[in-house]
This record gives structure tokens, sequence and C-alpha cells, in this order.
């Protein structure tokens, strides 16, 4: 598929145009920030990795009756996917405390969660720095309706147990991860963005080693590896 303007460059994915308006090109970058973009980085071959890693999981929630952005390769580092108008929030599921849980609750991390999953939102804005919203900052905000809220949040409910169940068999403990979903042209909902180490917490289920992007936050070493590693076991 051509590829036409450059739309948006994000801090790890540029997306193209095409010639069919209703599908866009998401190319994966090797470049890694944290922090709010505070921290920058480059992770070799993370782009191709991430391609890789989120192709095949977009495929295995599309075979479990999840509906995603997700069309098909283009490269080694980008996939056609879907137009969707995303909504200005981000969607955690967490399964065990770790990260900003653990500091907003005081749980230690690893400390499993009594009734698994919690969902949280988050305002996709940069200059507030992705704030965490409740209920009422949601409506007030008027970013997505209730009924937009329930439906999105079932997916990420139902994404969690395909995922969790599918990382389990390949020993890995899917502990967090973040999800962004929009609307297509019909105006079904479909998951969008990417689903990787860059955007999930994976630790393996007997040595507890962080296989994430973790790793690069807080300076383990061993980014690549780790990966690379996730990848494999998923293949
Ligand atoms: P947190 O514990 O820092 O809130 O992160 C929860 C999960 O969300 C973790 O798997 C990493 C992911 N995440 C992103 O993908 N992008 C972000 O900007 C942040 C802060 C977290
Ligand atoms: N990607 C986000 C940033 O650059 C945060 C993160 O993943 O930690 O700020």
């Amino acid at each position: 598929m051509t590829r036409g303007e450059k739309l948006y460059e994000g801090k790890a994915k540029v997306v193209y145009a095409t010639d069919d308006p209703d599908v866009y090109i998401q190319d994966f970058k090797d470049s890694a920030t944290a922090f709010d973009g505070k921290k920058k980085g480059t992770i070799q071959e993370k782009g191709r990795l991430n391609n890789a890693i989120s192709t095949r999981l977009f495929s295995l929630l599309e075979e479990n009756g999840v509906q995603t952005h997700f069309l098909g390769k283009d490269s080694e580092t980008a996939m056609r996917i879907n137009r969707l108008d995303m909504f200005q929030v981000e969607f955690v599921v967490r399964n065990v405390a770790a990260g900003s849980l653990s500091k907003r609750i005081g749980y230690p991390e690893g400390t499993p969660l009594k009734n698994p999953p919690i969902v949280e939102y988050y305002y996709k804005d940069d200059a507030l720095g992705d704030p965490l919203l409740c209920m009422a900052h949601l409506d007030e905000l008027g970013v997505i309706s209730r009924e937009d809220l329930e439906k999105a949040t079932a997916a990420a409910v139902k994404i969690n147990s395909v995922l969790k169940g599918f990382f389990a068999e390949r020993g890995l403990t899917l502990v967090d991860f973040k999800l962004e979903f929009g609307k297509d042209a019909d105006g079904v909902i479909r998951l969008g963005d990417e689903i990787s180490p860059d955007t999930c917490r994976f630790w393996d289920s007997e040595t507890g080693e962080k296989l994430d992007k973790d790793r690069f936050r807080r300076d383990l070493g061993g980014v690549e590896d780790a990966y690379e590693e996730v990848l494999r076991r998923i293949s």
C-alpha cells in the first residue's frame, strides 16, 4: 500500500495516510521516552519488535472476537490500520500492583489485587501529564459518553482475560497494560494504538524478571533482550 502524507508523529510511532481515506499506516520507531518525555533514548530494533509483538496480539484478540484497528502487515516496522476517531482517554488494566498504583495506594509491587482487574481512566493530555480521572471528571470533560465508556471497559476486561491466559501459558505474568480505543467510520468501537512491552508490564512467572519498558524507565539494562524474549515466547 502506498504511503501518503505523514499525519502524526508521536514518541514511539509515526502515522501515514494511504490512498484509502479509512486506512492508515502505523510505523513503529526505535526511540523510547518515559516520564512524559523527560527521559529519552533509543532501543535498538524496538520498531521491528513492537510491530511483530503488536501484530501477534491484535491477531490473537481478533481471533477471540475483539474488534481492533489491525488490518495487516505493511513492512518489518509497520502495520496497516483502520482510521479511528480516538477517545482522549487511556485505559489502564491491572492484575498485580506495580508502578503508579503501588505509589497511589501503598501496595508493594507484586501484590496481587483482591478482585482483578482494576480498570483506570487517564486523560490523554501531555500538558497535564496524563492525569488519572474519576467518573465525575470524565462526565465533566465529556471526552467519552457513559455508554461508550461502558463498552470500552467491557472490551478492556475481555482483552485482559484473553491476554492474561495467553501469557500465563508462556510463562509470563501480565501485570498491567494500557489501551486506547476509538470509533471507526461505522461508529464501531475498536482497540487502537499498540500492545507491546512499551505499554504492558510482563514479568517472568518463575523468576519475576521484568521483560518490558520498566528496564528502560529504571535503567535495569538488557532492554532489547527483554523485548526479544517477549516476541520469542509469543511466536
Ligand atoms: P503506571 O503504573 O505507570 O500507571 O503504568 C501502568 C501501565 O500503563 C504500564 O503497563 C505501562 C503503561 N503505560 C503506558 O503505556 N504509557 C504511559 O504513558 C504510562 C504512564 C503507562
Ligand atoms: N511513554 C510515556 C512517556 O514518554 C511514559 C511511559 O511509558 O513511561 O512519557
